[in-house]
């Protein structure tokens, strides 16, 4: 059966970590359900993990479209999660919706990912209002890297970590259905999963936070660039060895053998042609 958030809330009450993955395409979305995972989160980190931008800022709402469908055909059991891509809701509450409203009718996700903190209480009590589940992302929000000045480690100062708690319970007071929080120091990520009632998701959050998220590509080692320090090799599925094997079987002549070929009973009549 699908997950819903209120899977999610009974989730924190028990104490059972909520799994999440972003992924983008039907075969990974396909092996996260049948792992069992929770949620699916159609990240826009796709701009730089599939697509080659240098951050998420290019990726566009019809871009996402294409992935939020892939993924949702493909998961059966899992939430679907789509990230609002950049200025798909900063320009205004009614462009949040109309977008949001793309994401659940066409692409068939099951609620919908914002970054940004109490600026956005009013498109996240608009996006409620409409009945779409809202998972608010604050601490690092990439989107905002040129203002940021980087990645960097949010909440460091006292004046920071309490504007992280402000904006926590503002987007809870404002209907979110749960707080992902992406490079916050773990004891004030503690501090706000023990503050907070809906569930929160830690991205370089710690370990405190009601469930996890990690990129696909990144756990699983499926390329060899940067690693951010939160990211975890589960696996090194580094496609490296397996092209060269194919490039050198292929020139040697030992690819494709008779296994992997089609031949007929009776051949000879082949060579009398023209
Ligand atoms: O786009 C994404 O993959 C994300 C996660 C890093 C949380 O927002």
């Amino acid at each position: 059966m699908r997950k819903s958030i209120i899977d999610f809330q009974k989730q924190k009450a028990n104490r059972d970590k909520i799994t999440m993955v972003a992924a983008y395409d039907y075969p990974s979305a396909r092996a996260l359900d049948e792992a069992g995972v929770d949620m699916i989160l159609v990240g826009d980190s796709v701009a730089m993990v599939l697509l080659g931008h240098e951050d998420t800022l290019s990726v566009s709402m019809e871009e996402m479209l294409i992935f939020t469908k892939a993924v949702s055909r493909a998961a059966k059991n899992a939430f679907i999660l789509a990230d609002m891509p950049f200025m798909s809701y900063q320009s205004s509450t009614y462009d949040a919706l109309q977008n949001a409203a793309k994401f659940m009718k066409e692409g068939r996700a099951n609620g919908v990912k914002l970054e940004g903190g109490s600026e956005f209480s009013e498109c996240i009590r608009a996006l409620s209002r409409a009945s779409i589940p809202v998972i608010a992302h604050i601490g690092l929000t990439p989107q905002s890297v040129n203002a940021m000045g980087g990645y960097k480690v949010q909440g460091k100062s006292k004046e920071a970590a309490k504007k992280l708690i402000d904006d926590a319970k503002a987007v809870q007071d404002a209907g979110a259905s749960m707080v992902l929080m992406e490079c916050v120091p773990s004891k004030l990520a503690q501090k706000i999963t023990q503050i907070l009632e809906v569930p929160t998701i830690g991205i370089g959050a710690g370990k405190h936070c009601d469930g996890q998220v990690l990129v696909y590509h990144d756990f699983l080692g499926l390329h060899q660039g940067f690693k951010p320090k939160f990211v975890r090799k589960f696996a090194n599925l580094n496609p490296n060895e397996g092209i060269k094997a194919y490039i050198n079987a292929v020139k040697s002549g030992e690819f494709p053998s008779e296994e992997y070929s089609f031949s007929l009973e009776n051949d000879e009549w082949i060579e009398e042609l023209y």
